[in-house]
């Protein structure tokens, strides 16, 4: 087999097929290898040559050439790869697909085909929506049919919703996962999610607006890249990811305890919002509100710096990842961050992204700047887990 796993890309039409080139660089990348079909549409959109330069193969688009049929019949093409992927995915190709039309090579490939199909719709928001989509898209997931996305947001014909193609690093994942891929097998990470409460007394805390959704995501995806996952979690609401050993603490000290257990592993990622400070005593009692008497001082202490701690370890994991939320200047205070902290990378993102579904992150490290731009804190988890894979497992000869 050549590579991790021979990968049959069909792309579709529309203006998403455009990210077919980043998706087979990324696929390249991993060592997977890509036979690209180029449907009609899609040819209106990227050329042939652009596709063969990144996936090094031949690109295959006329069913009734001689010559395709000579060298590699549809039969065999739709047959000698692992999984096909169709992104992007039309509204046109998946009523094909669900009628069983084959009037092209790509719809021919995909009913002759024998194995697990992954498709990544793209489209205007009312044709996902319309009711014949609905019914396609019914009858492709009875079928055993693999669906990434359609993600929501800002769409190309200037409309909002359902339709956009998922992001290059979401459907990486959805094509590891459908291989049965664990890029991370056999590595241990640690992740830190959610705020820490430092008490003042019995009924009273000092605590944040972190929500752990962003800590959670990411030690669920790297379990689902067959990482073993230790979670340290504040309190949040966030249910336990399904995979992930999870240790829940309160305070900042209890985290850092939970975590140096946790050690020796190979990649920390520090996205608990940590109390800067604690108060300096903890009232046995409750604190109670006296007509004659001013409030009570809070006097603080600070709390320890887990990111720091771990960062200068004496069983310092080879990646230490923090995150940094800042209301101003983001890309400096999060440069000046990764240097104090010792860490390796810093993902900068805006304090407003705290408690929220979504999420811009830049990442910082030592060779400069990578931005990632709105998308959903599962979506940002997901591109993490890419670039720890590439990090941790680098293909020799490959740059990380
Ligand atoms: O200093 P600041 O709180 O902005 O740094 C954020 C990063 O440092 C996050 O990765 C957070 O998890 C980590 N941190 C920590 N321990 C602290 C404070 C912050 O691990 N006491």
């Amino acid at each position: 087999m050549l590579g991790r796993g021979r990968i049959l890309l069909i792309v579709g039409g529309g203006i998403a097929a455009y990210k077919s080139l980043e998706l087979i660089r990324r696929l390249r990348d991993r060592d997977y290898s890509v036979r690209t079909i180029l449907t009609r549409a899609g040819a209106e959109f990227v050329t042939k040559l652009s596709l063969s330069a990144l996936s090094e193969e031949r690109v295959y688009d006329d069913l009734f050439s001689l010559t395709d049929e000579q060298e590699m019949g549809h039969i065999r093409l739709s047959r000698e790869a692992d999984l096909i992927v169709v992104a992007p995915a039309t509204a046109d190709l998946m009523a094909k697909m669900a009628a069983g039309l084959a009037d092209d090579l790509a719809t021919t490939c995909l009913l002759a085909t024998d194995k697990p199909v992954l498709i990544a719709p793209s489209m205007n928001v009312m044709m996902w929506n319309h009711a014949a989509t609905r019914a396609n898209h019914a009858t492709l997931l009875e079928r055993g049919i693999g669906f990434v996305g359609p993600a929501s947001g800002d769409l190309a014909c200037g409309e909002v919703g359902f339709g956009r193609l998922s992001e290059v690093p979401e459907i990486i994942a959805a094509i590891e996962a459908a291989l049965g891929d664990k890029p991370l097998a056999g590595l241990k990470m640690l992740v830190t999610s959610g705020p820490t409460r430092e008490p003042i007394d019995p009924i009273r805390y000092l605590s944040n607006r972190s929500s752990g959704r962003q800590g959670h995501a990411i030690a669920a995806s790297l379990a689902r890249a067959g990482a073993e996952v230790r979670l340290i979690a504040g309190p949040t609401e966030q249910p336990d990811p399904p995979g992930v050993a999870v240790t829940h603490v309160e305070t900042a000290i209890q985290m850092l305890g939970a975590c140096e257990a946790a050690l020796p592993v190979d990649a920390a990622i520090c996205v608990a919002a940590v109390a800067d400070w604690r108060p300096a005593e903890v009232a046995e009692f409750k604190l109670k509100k006296r007509r004659d008497a001013s409030p009570p001082a809070l006097e603080l202490v600070e709390n320890p710096d887990i990111l720091a701690t771990l960062s200068r370890h004496a069983q310092r994991p080879r990646l230490v990842v923090g995150f940094a939320a800042e209301t101003d200047h983001l890309l400096e205070n999060g440069q000046a961050k990764r240097t104090a902290k010792g860490c390796d990378w810093i993902l900068a993102n805006p304090a407003a992204s705290i408690g929220s579904a979504e999420n811009t992150v830049d990442l910082i490290d030592a060779s400069g700047v990578e931005r990632w731009t709105a998308q959903s804190k599962e979506q940002i988890a997901q591109h993490l887990v890419q670039r720890i894979a590439r990090f941790l497992t680098p293909k020799e000869g490959q740059l990380r």
